[in-house]
Order: structure tokens, then sequence, then C-alpha cells
């Protein structure tokens, strides 16, 4: 398996970027998941001219990794922002927050929001939803 690093994920979610679906936001968001056997989704926001239908592109890469067979996963990588507007720090919203809940352990999860890839801050899901609800608080 090929150790991939924090900024080459980082890339990634940069490229995966263009393949977002904007046309009434024009705010387009790249995503990059990888999974603990070293697999990677990307993923980007795709919108619906009724507004609500439409999917983060965080969401679209843990999707697209779910219904692909996977669900363990290390981290996560978001980039986001208007073209041609200097980029500042997209953080995830509660929904996909709570789509991550779903699949990764708060306490390891990592979640890169980054401008680029020099230029990134990381969190674990916990520091980013705390006091989650998930899978384990359904437990009997
Ligand atoms: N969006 C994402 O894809 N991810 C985020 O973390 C925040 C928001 C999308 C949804 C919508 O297409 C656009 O950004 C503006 O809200």
């Amino acid at each position: 398996m090929i150790k991939i690093n924090t900024s080459q994920l980082i890339k990634i979610a940069i490229k995966a970027r263009d393949n977002a679906y904007t046309p009434y936001s024009n705010f387009k968001v790249g995503s990059a998941l990888l999974c603990s056997d070293g697999t990677i989704f990307e993923g980007a926001n795709i919108e619906s001219a009724s507004y609500t239908p439409t999917n983060c592109a965080e969401r679209t890469a843990f999707f697209k990794a779910v219904y692909e067979g996977h669900k363990k996963f290390e981290s996560i990588a978001i980039v986001g922002g208007y073209d041609n507007i200097e980029r500042d720090f997209c953080y995830p919203c509660g929904v996909c927050r709570q789509v991550m809940m779903e699949f990764c352990d708060p306490k390891t999860f990592k979640i890169i929001i980054a401008k680029d890839e020099n230029n990134y801050k990381e969190y674990i899901l916990e520091e980013l939803l705390p006091y989650g609800f998930g899978p384990k608080d359904i437990e009997i």
C-alpha cells in the first residue's frame, strides 16, 4: 500500500473541486476521502435547481465509497471557494459532519481543511462535532 501524505490528499481534493456542478452558487468544493486500505475517493458538490437536494463534496465522496463497499476511513481533505477569489478555509456543514459520525471514529478520523497543500488545519471529528450522536448511541 502506498502511503499518502496530507499535502498529496489536499492536491487530490483541489483537483476534485473542478468536477463540482454549481450553476446556482458557483461555490465549488472538492474532497478527497482516504480509506484505511489506502483507497481514495474524490467528491465534489452537486447542486439542484430546487436547491435542497444539493449534495456536498464530502457526502459525494462518502457515498461513493460506501457504495463501493468501503466503510473504514482515515481522513478527508476539503477545499472550497469561488474561482478567482482568494480561498478561505471551508468547514464541512452539519449534515456532512453527521454522515462522518455514521462511519468514522470521532476520536481518530481526521478532517483536513485546506486553502492549498501548504496551508491547512487539521481536526479530529470529535472537535467539529462534540457530543455527536452516532451508531454506538443506539446499541442496546
Ligand atoms: N458545500 C460543500 O460542498 N461542502 C461544504 O463543506 C460546505 C458547502 C457546498 C454546498 C453548495 O453547493 C455550496 O457549497 C454553497 O453552499
